[in-house]
């Protein structure tokens, strides 16, 4: 795997890596016995993005804006930014998840709550389900996901043309998807094209697992899934970077064939969970205008007071309004 080594170099010594300030996010949570406290809020970013960069920070701040006193915990592989940039691309997943599981743990303030939010970007989005359905200690009460790869990924649009490192990635996801690249490559461990379908449900180190698509089911999945208050999945209408598009509402595409989740044996057999959440009126599916990852600030806002906020909220205040602009993240 020499091209994988020289990516790894590349990495290490590059210098397009932007630095980013080491300042925390995390603020002061005011853990009393006021019932208005809100509830921490886990983030976690996208690919090619990291844990402390400016993007992350300005979302820790409308939280705290929505919520005084919320403690925004964003999940890091390391505390070193370029390298926590570097582990949203290289990395084994089930790693991943187990080492957010043990931060979270072992967090003095995120351990002693009853509940947690969280709040997934992209990739990110099916990692915190992946802490849901594996972890969920302490319990994630509302899940939100933005252009989240649920249903996996047939492809990455195309890469910027200066992105040597997504266009390194793909270009070994495509090489050949089921083989070491499924322990090293984040993006190959949830490659899903439903052409390979057999292949996917052998070799996938991380997607067919947490979607409970192989011949054993994980019961601890179902149930974790089944304790959401909120699962709430925006997709990006005009969405170009994630292929299909429609994977951020679990919804199957074959080819020309589209099976939208309510209508897919996942659902309807209840593999996740996801169809009880649904009957109780948990599961949202929500679209964002615009490109993936355009989210404005008002659509964060409306997304924070109608789910986020102290154990005791009122529910459902408001309604997501559609918003414009944002960065540029997978
Ligand atoms: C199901 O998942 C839980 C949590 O990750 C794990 O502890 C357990 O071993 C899994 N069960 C099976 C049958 O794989
Ligand atoms: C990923 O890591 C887990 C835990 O260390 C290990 O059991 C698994 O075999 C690894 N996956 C691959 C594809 O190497
Ligand atoms: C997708 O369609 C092909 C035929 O075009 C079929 O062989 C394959 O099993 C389908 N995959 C899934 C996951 O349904």
């Amino acid at each position: 795997m020499s091209i994988l080594h020289r990516l790894l170099l590349f990495l290490r010594f590059g210098s397009l890596l932007a630095a980013s300030s080491d300042e925390s996010l995390v603020h002061r949570f005011n853990d009393g016995d006021d019932d208005d406290t809100p509830l921490p809020l886990v983030i976690w970013h996208g690919l090619g993005d990291a844990y402390n960069a400016d993007g992350m920070r300005l979302v820790g701040e409308l939280a705290e804006k929505a919520h005084p006193g919320t403690l925004v915990y964003p999940i890091r592989m390391d505390e070193y930014g370029p390298r926590d940039r570097y582990d949203s691309f290289i990395g084994n997943l089930t790693e991943h998840i187990a080492k957010a599981c043990a931060d979270i743990a072992a967090h003095p303030i995120l351990s002693t709550a009853p509940a947690i939010d969280a709040l997934g970007f992209s990739q990110g989005g099916q990692f915190l389900r992946a802490y849901v359905e594996r972890c969920n200690k302490p319990p994630v009460r509302s899940l939100v996901t933005f252009g989240s790869q649920h249903n996996g990924i047939i492809r990455f649009g195309d890469c910027d043309t200066s992105d040597f490192i997504c266009k390194i990635a793909m270009g070994l996801i495509h090489g050949s998807p089921w083989g070491s690249v499924q322990s090293t490559l984040v993006p190959a461990q949830y490659f899903r094209d439903p052409e390979q379908y057999e292949d996917y449900l052998k070799y996938s180190n991380f997607l067919a697992d947490i979607n409970n698509e192989r011949e054993v089911k994980n019961a601890t999945y179902k149930e974790n899934i089944k304790k959401l208050e909120s699962f709430v999945m925006y997709m990006f209408e005009e969405d170009e970077k994630v292929i299909p598009k429609e994977t951020s509402w679990f919804e199957e595409v074959n080819g020309t064939e589209h099976t939208p989740l309510r209508a897919r044996k996942l659902y309807t057999e209840d593999w996740l969970g996801l169809r009880e959440l649904d009957r109780k009126g948990g599961l949202k599916f929500r679209t964002a205008p615009g490109a993936h990852m355009a989210i404005s600030d008002e659509l964060l806002m409306e997304v924070f007071d109608s789910f986020f906020g102290p154990l005791n909220r009122q529910r459902g205040r408001s309604e997501p309004r559609p918003g414009l602009g944002g960065d540029d993240e997978l």
